[in-house]
């Protein structure tokens, strides 16, 4: 396996302007309201770019939620506590639950042809940073101050740079930054 058939980690999200997720409780009931404002932020594209999606048990569980599975590209689901055998079977044939360490499992995901992989969710993203493995984010920044909730970043200790590609605004009040990791 060589580095460079290793796929790319890739970041979209929406943050608060205070630079937070979800609420405390992972209620993102702020963010949903700009779901339906008809505006084109990008989501179908980048879903378009990607292979699978990589998510924390937290964004999976808020996902089971949705009326409709939100997702056609396949899902892996990393948690310690869940196993394939928790899953509903709706949910048994779209998602996969790991625990393998991130750089291990993009591994294996580029052995299975895999190149570009979303990644989601609060910890997990800080996780896949942590071991520089995100290429680039798109944030889309709600003109909403929570006042506390999950952060986007939180406090990782480590210092990354970033290229900022562009910027947009939206009608809405969103306003959406691409950047990307220095040096990737
Ligand atoms: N604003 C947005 O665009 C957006 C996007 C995505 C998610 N969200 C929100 O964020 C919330 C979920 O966040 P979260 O804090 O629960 O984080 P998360 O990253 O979704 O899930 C964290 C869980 O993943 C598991 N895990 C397994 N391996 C891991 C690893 N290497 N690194 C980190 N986690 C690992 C752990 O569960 P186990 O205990 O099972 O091991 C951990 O508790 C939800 O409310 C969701 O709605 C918002």
């Amino acid at each position: 396996m060589t580095a460079s058939l290793r796929p790319t980690g890739h970041v979209f999200i929406a943050a608060s302007l205070d630079g937070f997720i979800a609420r405390e409780d992972g209620d993102i009931d702020w963010l949903t309201e700009f779901a339906s404002t008809g505006e084109d932020t990008g989501y179908d594209a980048f879903m378009g770019s990607i292979d699978g999606l990589v998510m924390g048990r937290g964004t999976f569980e808020k996902a089971l939620t949705f009326e409709v599975w939100p997702f056609k590209k396949p899902v892996i689901v990393l948690s310690r506590t869940l196993s394939q055998a928790h899953l509903a079977e709706a949910v048994r044939e779209k998602v996969r639950i790991s625990a393998a360490p991130p750089a291990e499992l993009l591994a294996m995901l580029g052995r299975e042809g895999c190149r570009r992989v979303y990644v989601d969710g609060d910890k997990v993203i800080h996780s896949f940073l942590q071991e520089d493995l995100i290429e680039d984010f798109v944030v889309t920044r709600v003109p909403v101050i929570l006042g506390g909730g999950l952060p986007l970043f939180g406090s990782s200790g480590r210092e990354i740079k970033l290229d900022h590609i562009e910027t947009t605004s939206f009608r809405s009040g969103l306003v959406q930054s691409r950047y990307r990791v220095r040096g990737k």
